[in-house]
């Protein structure tokens, strides 16, 4: 595991955007896994500079996204599609019909067919994650085993009020979502996980210097050969001796 630590948000964000961006000049037509959530926005903000000085072309990219939210609409403004098309795919010039991100009205019973759909890609080369302060990755919530594909999701009490912050009351947040599996996470060639704040400290710990467990589904992240973790200095300061 290749580990980056920086003093601040920024600095993280713009580490990220860096291992993307390599990834898109040595591959014009790699295939990215992207994530939403508060972590990556400075990361996306970073791409699209990066864009608008010429210095990314992704015109061949594809992409697709880790979760959704069962019941709300790409057009909703909660909705991981519409968080997508804001913070990255309206400002660059990826082709929005390689842009994937799970069906939040589709039919929940074939939530599997997502993999199909990334298999019919080639595969994740680059899967960037971020993490909830229960060691989820996507919406994989603590469970008593590892969901190997994409499947729908009952979200617990601690990502319902971690998420609440985004919706004007708790009633309007949806309490399913369809997330990519453990399995679908781990075939990405690469992993790029990105954790910024105090607040993540302890389960960054917990997440690569404890015991693997699908009470901790980041944990699994220790099994798999090629990750790079790109926190602040508060976020691996639990993980990191200075
Ligand atoms: P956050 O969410 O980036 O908003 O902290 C991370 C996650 O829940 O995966």
């Amino acid at each position: 595991m290749q580990i980056f630590v920086l003093p601040s948000y920024e600095g993280m964000s713009k580490k990220a955007a860096d291992i993307v961006a390599a990834h898109i000049i040595l591959n014009g037509k790699t295939v990215l896994g992207l994530a939403t959530g508060s972590t990556p926005v400075g990361m996306y903000k970073q791409l699209v500079n990066k864009f608008k000085a010429g210095e990314l072309d992704f015109s061949g990219v594809k992409s697709v996204n880790l979760d959704e939210y069962v019941g709300l609409a790409p057009s909703h403004k909660q909705s991981y599609r519409y968080f997508m098309q804001t913070n990255l795919f309206d400002h660059i010039n990826i082709d929005k019909n390689n842009t994937y991100v799970p069906d939040g009205l589709g039919d929940i019973d074939n939530a599997g067919r997502y993999d199909d759909i990334i298999a019919s890609l080639g595969g994740i080369d680059l899967q960037v994650l971020g993490i909830g302060h229960n060691g989820h990755i996507g919406f994989n919530e603590p469970s008593d085993s590892f969901a190997y594909g994409t499947h729908v999701v009952t979200l617990t009490e601690s990502t319902i009020s971690a998420n609440s912050r985004f919706f004007d009351s708790r009633d309007e947040i949806p309490k399913l979502a369809v997330t990519m599996g453990i399995g679908s996470i781990m075939q990405a060639k690469q992993i790029l996980l990105l954790a910024s704040g105090f607040d993540k400290a302890e389960i960054i710990k917990e997440a690569f210097c404890g015991p693997i467990t699908p009470r901790v589904p980041a944990s699994v992240l220790q099994l798999h050969h090629n990750v790079i973790l790109v926190g602040d200095e508060a976020a691996l300061s639990k993980l990191v001796k200075k």
